[in-house]
């Protein structure tokens, strides 16, 4: 099992650099959310990178994110990008389109789940079953006389076997090295995920929003599906026709309306 190193990982973005440029790799933490939110605020600069070989308190966007050491990519971004609280769920669908974006570039037919979901997508029996590869989880950090700024947790399974993963049978976990039968070099899986979210916050710098959407909506792997989900408790059909740069869904209800769904709300049941 190779170790996480430095030279590996940074400084190899080409074009204009802003994630990765700085950054630091420490062998275990809480999590790197809070050693990302300790950075921002001691004035780390746009795009710092923290990346941890362990995480005691991994957290996801439903619990724990559980990872063994050395296994996982654990990585987070500083965004200085300067956005109101209601444009920031933009940051999680750029974190979406990066991550299926470097699991695509390492041969792997990555695709998203809304809300913040990166998995391996097929269709069995005419159902589509979705394995979860990885996952992202972005929050606003609001400062006295500063503009607000974010920090972009992802978490991606590499090299985990099948008896590593935690056994979570509505969520069915994968790895990369499930996926493809042998492992993979976490190096290189950091240094194509930093190109690609390198790539992609440039889009959202220039005031691209839509070229995130729009790539978003190419790699979900639920638009023009039919689901059902529930609904503050209450059971739905329908159709996902798109999303919003809120984070919410465009969805339309079988001999209903067209409504949006938010994921404080709603649990897309497939
Ligand atoms: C989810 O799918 O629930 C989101 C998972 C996000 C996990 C990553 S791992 C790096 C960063 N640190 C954390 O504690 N969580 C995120």
């Amino acid at each position: 099992m190779e170790a996480l190193v430095r030279e590996r990982i940074f400084g190899s973005v080409h074009g204009p650099l802003l994630v990765g440029r700085e950054g630091e790799i420490l062998p275990s933490v809480t999590s790197t959310m809070d050693v990302a939110r300790e950075r921002l605020l001691a004035g780390a600069p746009d795009g710092y990178v923290v990346v941890a070989e362990n995480q005691t308190e991994g957290r996801g966007r439903e619990g724990a994110w559980e990872c063994p050491p050395g296994m996982g990519v654990l990585l987070d971004v500083v965004l200085r990008v300067p956005l109101a609280a209601s444009e920031q769920k933009i940051i999680v669908l750029l974190g979406t389109v990066a991550a299926a974006e470097a699991v695509r570039r390492l041969g792997l037919p990555g695709r998203i789940k809304w809300p913040n979901d990166v998995v391996i997508a097929s269709e069995e029996s005419g159902r589509l079953k979705v394995r979860k590869l990885g996952g992202v989880l972005a929050e606003r950090v609001v400062r006295k006389n500063a503009p607000a700024a974010h920090i972009l947790g992802i978490g991606l399974n590499v090299n985990q076997t099948e008896a590593d993963l935690p056994a979570d049978a509505a969520r069915t976990p994968t790895s990369m090295r499930i996926e493809r039968g042998e492992e993979f070099d976490r190096n290189r899986v950091c240094r194509i995920l930093l190109q690609e979210l390198n790539f992609w916050y440039h889009r959202l710098r220039m005031e691209q929003p839509e070229r995130i959407l729009a790539r978003w909506r190419r790699l979900s792997c639920l638009l023009q599906r039919r689901v059902r989900a529930r609904v503050d408790g209450k059971i739905i059909n329908g159709t996902i026709l798109g999303i919003r740069s809120s984070g919410e869904l465009i969805f339309q209800e079988d001999g209903g309306a067209r409504r949006l769904l938010s994921d404080r709300t709603t649990e897309l049941l497939l």
